[in-house]
């Protein structure tokens, strides 16, 4: 069996090399997943104020921490990946946002951070990418100033798994020639570790670790945080999307879970 360091050391290999992608994928602001989806959802839940600490764990080319920057947040942003952290800070070479590499699987580095110095801490579309996720909510816990939030985007453990067979099927209901989307699941209860594809277009698999909902979240009630906020953003009716069977056909389906803990 493969450790945990070990397949942590794998993945930060795979996103180095797939930094030019994902930056040219998202480019300034998000890719239409996270105009429509991901950003939405995440700030309503943050509801970040001018002049506060936010901290941005696992921030890939920096999108979530130039908004952040934006609505007038201090941002502190992190990956350990230091090709996307080059390639986010090229993005705005003059910006104050501070991006550093960390590793979200190593608890003492997040807490040098600084504990009980942050009013918010988002991490977006990241934990299903991250080996072991304890050390990060227990860390997040330290991080957030007394009534501080954490909120978290990942691909939703029930519907958004390497794993998920995408359908189509046409029906004649009553005279109706009729489409349906429909999502095929195989596994869930188990927590896996495998290469998935990714977005359609993606250099290079990458490794994705699913937890089912209980295991995500009692890992946040572990680290003594509560959760106090919860979206399932799905693609509205009409959304044109980049490929054959995307998410954007699947408007029953949300491909996002997020959630605000404290
Ligand atoms: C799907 S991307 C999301 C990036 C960004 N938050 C966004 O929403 O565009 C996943 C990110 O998780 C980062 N990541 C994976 N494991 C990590 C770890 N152990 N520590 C820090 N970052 C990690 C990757 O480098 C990548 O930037």
């Amino acid at each position: 069996m493969t450790s945990t360091r070990d397949l942590n050391a794998r993945a930060r290999q795979q996103w180095d090399e797939k930094a030019s992608f994902w930056d040219a994928l998202h480019g300034f602001d998000g890719n239409l997943f996270h105009k429509t989806l991901v950003g939405p959802s995440a700030e309503r839940l943050l509801a970040v104020k001018p002049g506060e600490r936010v901290l941005d764990v696992a921030c890939g080319n920096g999108q979530m921490a130039r908004r952040l920057a934006q609505l007038g947040a201090a941002v502190v942003a992190t990956d350990f990946s230091a090709a996307l952290i080059e390639k986010a800070k090229a993005r705005t070479p003059d910006s104050p946002i501070d991006y550093r590499v960390v590793d979200a699987t190593d608890e003492s580095a997040l807490l040098a951070l600084g504990t009980a110095s942050f009013d918010a801490v988002v991490c977006n579309m990241a934990l299903q990418d991250i080996a072991d996720i304890d050390p990060l909510f227990r860390a997040v816990k330290r991080l957030l100033r007394p009534g501080g939030r954490f909120v978290f985007t990942t691909t939703h453990p029930c519907f958004n798994l390497a794993s998920t067979v995408f359908g189509q099927e046409r029906l004649d209901l009553d005279g109706q020639l009729v489409y349906q989307m429909s999502l095929k699941q195989v596994e869930y209860l188990t927590p896996t570790t495998r290469e998935g594809a990714g977005a359609p277009g993606e250099p290079a698999p990458h490794l994705y670790f699913h937890r089912p909902l209980h295991v995500l979240l009692n890992a946040a009630f572990a680290a003594g945080l509560t959760l106090d906020g919860l979206e399932e953003p799905a693609f509205p009716e009409g959304t044109v999307g980049g490929s054959r069977l995307s998410w954007a056909e699947y408007t029953q389906f949300p491909p996002v879970l997020a959630a605000r803990l404290r």
